[in-house]
């Protein structure tokens, strides 16, 4: 196995044991990850979607002015002028949710829609940062390819602290990050649906192209972590990329978002979730021996979770669920305060569901009523793909590239060869996360689109001392000392717990 001692692996171990979940879209946002990070915490932003998030907050004026103060920052302020005047409404826009569409984005992106991106990357981080020295990290989803390295490089160019990347086989990030933080041009290989092998089709992102004469930064490289569920995995990156992977993140099966699939095939349990085993458990001696600090991730946000993890080897924990229902966590108030309604009288219902996200992969929907985990909610939703991040790429007949969603119009999904049996269950994760963070579109059969809560199965375990006055430095401070959450039991319903968590498999290191 590659190893690459001193430098690289104390990056990583220099960070804090308490990770903040990167959780999209804008769950955490430059709120939660400022307030985690000053707490003694790892912050993270999520970079899913910030173009759009950014030109959002643009259009609805930008009240406290926070986007415009941190843009004037930019290290090129033509490109940042640029993205103000096409997005900023002074007044903000006068119906919610017409908002201005920004372009759905392939392989090539427009000049105008790199601009976005990279602005994008760079607030929600430089944001974060502001006003204080603790460290903040951005979580990006490998499967949305085409907008990774230019959010990546914003995000950078504010001096990022640390890069997790999960969702995907995250083997080209190293070799990414390193380019990008030279400022020199870095690529991904495109995953093409029916492409021929050995084609190689890149999505490029040249930083000097882009920024022109600016004056640009000397970067250090974050350290990079992996975000995976199997031990395997871990040691294949490290094969695969030179060891350049500073340290991992292991998510159970419990974790808030979407889940690995269950080793060994589609089965279902009674009510239709993925039966997950002994299997599915990461073999945590095998990810000790790999020399790389490691995080534990998925119900791990109970005053024992630090201490079972560092029991198992672990350098520390990540949190999610917890965080998404706290102050300074982006989702839309009242909608948090429903959440929160329900779990403290032990109604929050968590659901693996196996088909909703159109990436295949399960991902748990909390049932709230008049959200689109309410079957007729999404039932009389119209399909749209306005947002398209999910959007896979697949070779056309005439040898294009086209790009197609499970979840947009049935008739656009079979017109490009999509399959029927693809159809079944998906919902538009684009529209309903945007709506969960308070962006809701409006819809196209009026109104404006649903919004989809995940969280972690400790959440309906009702036990984690939820209360909506919880703020992130609260948090932060009990994760970190062993301590109960105020005004309930901390370690809740252990079975529920970790029944698919790493505990058994604890021990000393
Ligand atoms: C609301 C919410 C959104 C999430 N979104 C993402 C995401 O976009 N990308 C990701 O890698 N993980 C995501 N996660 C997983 C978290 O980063 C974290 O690993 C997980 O929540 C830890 O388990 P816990 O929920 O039991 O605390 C999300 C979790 C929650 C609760």
């Amino acid at each position: 196995m590659p190893d690459q001692p001193g430098r690289t692996l104390s990056l990583a171990r220099g960070l804090p044991r308490l990770i903040q979940g990167g959780m999209g879209v804008a769950i955490s946002n430059w709120r939660l990850a400022r307030a985690v990070s000053q707490a003694g915490g790892l912050g993270v932003v999520s970079g899913t979607a910030l173009d759009r998030v950014l030109a959002c907050r643009l259009q609805e004026g930008d009240a406290d002015g926070h986007v415009r103060r941190i843009l004037a920052r930019f290290p090129d302020q033509a490109l940042a002028q640029r993205v103000v005047q096409r997005w900023f409404v002074p007044s903000g826009i006068a119906t919610p949710g017409a908002y201005r569409q920004v372009p759905l984005i392939d392989h090539r992106p427009a000049g105008d829609s790199l601009e976005l991106l990279v602005a994008a990357g760079f607030a929600e981080v430089a944001l974060a940062k502001d006003g204080h020295t603790g460290p903040v990290g951005i979580n990006l989803l490998e499967k949305i390819q085409v907008a990774n390295p230019a959010i990546l490089y914003g995000a950078l160019l504010a001096g990022v602290d640390a890069v997790l990347v999960g969702a995907g086989i995250p083997r080209e990030f190293p070799a990414l990050i390193a380019q990008l933080c030279a400022h020199e041009p870095g690529h991904l290989t495109l995953r093409v649906e029916g492409g021929q092998p050995g084609e190689n089709v890149r999505v490029d992102f040249a930083p000097r192209e882009l920024l022109g004469g600016a004056r640009l930064p000397t970067l250090a490289r974050p350290p990079f972590l992996a975000i995976i569920s199997s031990d395997v995995l871990a040691q294949s990156l490290l094969r695969s990329t030179d060891g350049q992977v500073d340290g991992f993140i292991v998510e159970g099966a419990i974790a808030g978002g979407h889940n690995a699939p269950p080793r060994g095939g589609g089965h279902l349990s009674d009510i239709g979730e993925p039966i997950y085993g002994p299997r599915d458990l990461p073999d945590l001696g095998r990810l000790r021996q790999l020399d790389r600090p490691f995080w534990l991730a998925g119900g791990y946000g109970t005053a024992d979770g630090l201490a079972r993890a560092s029991a198992a080897g672990a350098h520390g924990i990540q949190v999610g669920t917890l965080f998404s229902l706290c102050r300074e966590s982006g989702m839309e108030e009242s909608l948090r305060l429903r959440v929160l309604g329900l779990a403290a009288n032990d109604e929050a219902h968590v659901f693996t569901d196996p088909l909703a996200s159109p990436t295949g992969f399960p991902f748990k929907t909390v049932a709230v009523p008049g959200t689109a985990s309410d079957r007729s909610v999404d039932a009389e939703r119209i399909r749209i793909c306005n947002i398209g991040l999910l959007r896979q790429a697949y070779r056309r007949p005439d040898g294009d590239i086209g790009w197609r969603c499970p979840a947009e119009p049935e008739a656009a999904f079979l017109a490009k060869g999509g399959a029927a049996k693809d159809l079944t269950g998906r919902k538009c994760l684009c529209n309903a996360l945007m709506a969960t963070a308070g962006f809701a579109l409006a819809a196209p059969g009026g109104g404006r689109e649903p919004a989809l809560v995940t969280a972690g199965n400790c959440l309906a375990a009702a036990g984690l001392g939820l209360h909506h006055d919880l703020g992130a430095g609260d948090l932060v401070a009990a994760l970190l000392s062993g301590s109960p959450l105020a005004g309930a039991s901390a370690t809740g319903n252990p079975s529920a717990h970790h029944r698919h968590g790493f505990a058994a498999q604890t021990g000393p290191a």
